[in-house]
């Protein structure tokens, strides 16, 4: 099957591609648009690695089709800072030792900024449950818990 022409908004930014209609938003913010903060690992919903907003909502997007984007509001990793300023989550994972290897650091970032919009002082049960669906080899989760409570006690995002 050819490409199709679709049209995507990502961190705030139109881009017109030309993509198969069975690639999935993760291989098209990779390979297509060259965001590679967004990473891809179990391919298959599992393990969270994948995960941006559309609308706000944490999705896994690998389990998109990028066609089913359009007309959405992506956010991934790289919008997250202001140049070079890191945004509050990122400070936070970086003070409280969220991070690791890094691996799932994007994903981890991602889910909780969704949560952190919608709920700006998240009980760490609402904490735990908003980051269930991102799996971390490393860290052991607590210091990822932390970091996340931390900016919920400073008053959100
Ligand atoms: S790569 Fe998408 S959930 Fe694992
Ligand atoms: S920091 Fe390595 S997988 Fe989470």
């Amino acid at each position: 099957m050819n490409a199709v022409d679709m049209e995507l908004k990502v961190n705030g930014i139109n881009y017109k591609l030309q993509v198969k209609p069975w690639r999935t938003l993760v291989e098209v913010l990779r390979e297509e648009l060259g965001l590679t903060g967004t990473k891809k690992a179990c391919n298959e919903g599992e393990c969270g690695a994948c995960t941006v907003l559309l609308d706000g909502r944490s999705v896994s997007s690998c389990l998109v089709l990028a066609v089913d984007a359009q007309g959405k509001d992506i956010q991934t990793i790289e919008g997250m800072s202001d140049g070079s300023k890191l945004h509050p989550i990122q400070e936070s994972f970086l003070k409280h030792g969220g991070l690791q290897c890094g691996f799932c650091t994007p994903g981890m970032i991602m889910s909780a900024k969704a949560l952190l919009d919608e709920n700006p002082k998240p009980t760490l049960a609402q904490t735990r449950k908003a980051i269930s669906g991102n799996l971390c080899r490393c860290t052991g989760y607590q210091h990822i818990i932390d970091s996340i409570m931390a900016v919920a006690e400073k008053g959100g995002i």
